[in-house]
């Protein structure tokens, strides 16, 4: 299992004096849409600066006509990036432009429910509840080709005894961290019990008081 640092800081200086402490660490970046619309293509470019060795995650959930999906996710591997989200529900049409394009050399996660949505908020949109509709969008993902999914460690188990998909799973917190506007939260070591390939750790890092400190106990608790 890998740890991904979502780099969701307030400025770039933030994030890359962040990622200098951890720059050890064996972990993936993630950049999503706050860093990457504000600090664009060279902020990738410093973060390989820090350690080559970064894998980098643009998570920009992309979600729009397969055509549009297809030409974007080659600016994408165009960028360098290493994985990239797009929405399962942009359908299998969609997910499979983007495959044909990705193939091996990029992968790609397709999110089926957001980890910060409960029932409450998702049934008058989706008409289903979370769990089968994570599980309906995953077996789409996989008839698209998709690598993995994104969903919470509350889905992920299920998914991999059905799919042959990856799962990453954000949400991510141990007991005495604020929930923020997460719902279907799980500790690390539920997420490994749910045999997440990825986790996505925000919040509980950056905000710590001590970065190292709190990613080096996310490292240990997934060993
Ligand atoms: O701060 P926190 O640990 O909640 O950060 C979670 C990160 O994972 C955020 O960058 C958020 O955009 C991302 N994410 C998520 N739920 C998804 C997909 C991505 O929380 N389904």
């Amino acid at each position: 299992m890998q740890l991904c640092l979502a780099l969701d800081l307030a400025s770039k200086a933030e994030n890359l004096s962040l990622l200098q402490k951890l720059k050890d660490c064996p972990i993936w970046v993630k950049v999503g849409l706050r860093s990457f619309i504000r600090d664009e293509k060279k902020f990738l470019e410093e973060i390989k600066a820090i350690n080559p060795n970064f894998k980098i995650f643009l998570d920009l959930k992309l979600y729009d006509i397969p055509n549009t999906m297809k030409t974007a996710t080659q600016e994408c591997k165009n960028l360098g990036v290493d994985m990239i989200t797009i929405h399962a529900s942009s359908g299998i049409e969609a997910m499979s432009e983007v495959m044909s394009v990705a193939k091996d050399s990029l992968l790609v996660f397709a999110v089926t429910a957001l980890t910060s949505f409960d029932d409450e908020g998702f049934i008058p949109i989706y008409n289903a509840p979370i769990k089968s509709h994570a599980k309906t969008l995953a077996l789409l993902a996989q008839k698209g080709n998709c690598h993995g999914v994104v969903c919470s460690p509350h889905e992920s188990l299920e998914i991999k005894n059905s799919t042959s998909l990856l799962t990453l799973t954000p949400g991510i917190r141990f007991a005495e961290n604020e929930y923020g506007d997460q719902k279907r939260i799980a500790t690390p070591k539920v997420a490994k019990e749910a045999k997440a390939d990825f986790i996505v750790v925000g919040r509980p890092i950056y905000t710590h008081h001590d970065p190292l400190q709190a990613t080096l106990r996310f490292l240990e608790e997934i060993q």
